[in-house]
């Protein structure tokens, strides 16, 4: 019998290096092996028709301790250490990775701040499930092939990295890429669009934030910003602003193309920011 819950979908994107096709299969048979005899799940691997060598895996959990099962299965670790070897990863959608407690908690807090939309400040300022300035373990990563720590963990970095790619800066030559976690796990990316006019253009950290705006996200995690500079370029005070009054003190990642990546809070990068509690006063 399917006992997977539909509602409990991990995706990833895999990108296979060439000539990998027949040893990718092959995991993927182990892989999907490992789901069904363990009862971890179920595994669908879709292939991309506009990229061959690119694939959709998606894996149907039985549970979210099936998952975390899985996730901590020495089969399963070795064979994604391999598949890491032989292409890049970005792990898109990530169906277990917040503990229940935590999204109980931001549900409520989305209850309790509908009608009044002043009041999503306070949602917005408050970190989610982490102390201040604590950083998730293993989060550091020195490139697009590095083995990650901890298997399931979204790739942002990379994500914002691809995002890059489709930047349109014919003025200034400067790309920018961004990839916006929200708290059910979405990435959303974007990328700097400049224009003729030069003050039209957009930066990729609003671009991603309006995008998952206009998709009906509302809670953030964290954002990766990638350039190809030798130092991680920050973003830009607009961006900081945008940033600070729809996501409030989210953790931001910063990285350029060699792999350098430094982390920071929002509220470091924007001290005595102006945000909806000034108005409070003018619009009652
Ligand atoms: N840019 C961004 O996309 N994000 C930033 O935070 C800094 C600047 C873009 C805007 C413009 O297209 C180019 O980089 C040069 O300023």
């Amino acid at each position: 019998m399917d006992t997977s819950d539909p509602r409990r979908l991990s995706v990833s994107l895999i990108d296979l290096g060439e000539g990998h096709e027949p040893e990718f299969l092959t995991l993927v048979a182990h892989f999907e092996t490992i789901l069904v005899r363990q009862e971890y799940g179920r595994l669908d691997v879709i292939r991309d028709e506009g990229h061959p060598l690119r694939f959709y895996a998606v894996r149907y959990w039985n549970s979210a301790t099936a998952a975390e099962l899985c996730h901590r299965d020495s089969n399963v670790q070795m064979l994604t250490a391999r598949l890491y070897q032989i292409a890049r990863v970005t792990h898109v959608v990530n169906g277990v990775q917040r503990p229940d407690a935590v999204r109980r908690l931001l549900d409520e807090r989305r209850a309790r701040v509908e009608g009044d939309r002043r009041s999503g400040f306070d949602r917005r300022v408050v970190d989610i499930g982490r102390a201040e300035g604590d950083r998730r373990k293993g989060d550091r990563r020195l490139g697009p092939r590095r083995v990650r720590d901890r298997a399931g963990e979204v790739d942002l970095v990379d994500a914002a990295r691809r995002a890059r790619e489709h930047a349109d800066a014919a003025f200034s030559q400067f790309k920018v890429g961004a990839a916006l976690e929200t708290a059910d796990g979405s990435i959303i990316t974007g990328c700097n669009i400049e224009n003729a006019t030069y003050g039209l253009t957009m930066c990729a950290e609003r671009v991603a934030i309006f995008k998952a705006l206009s998709e009906g996200h509302r809670v953030f995690v964290r954002i990766a910003i990638v350039a190809d500079t030798d130092a991680p370029t920050p973003p830009c005070g607009a961006c900081r602003q945008i940033l600070w009054e729809f996501a409030g003190n989210i953790e931001i990642q910063l990285a350029n193309l060699k792999g350098a990546t430094v982390v920071h809070h929002l509220k470091n990068l924007l001290p005595l920011p102006f945000d909806a509690r000034l108005l409070e006063r003018h619009t009652l």
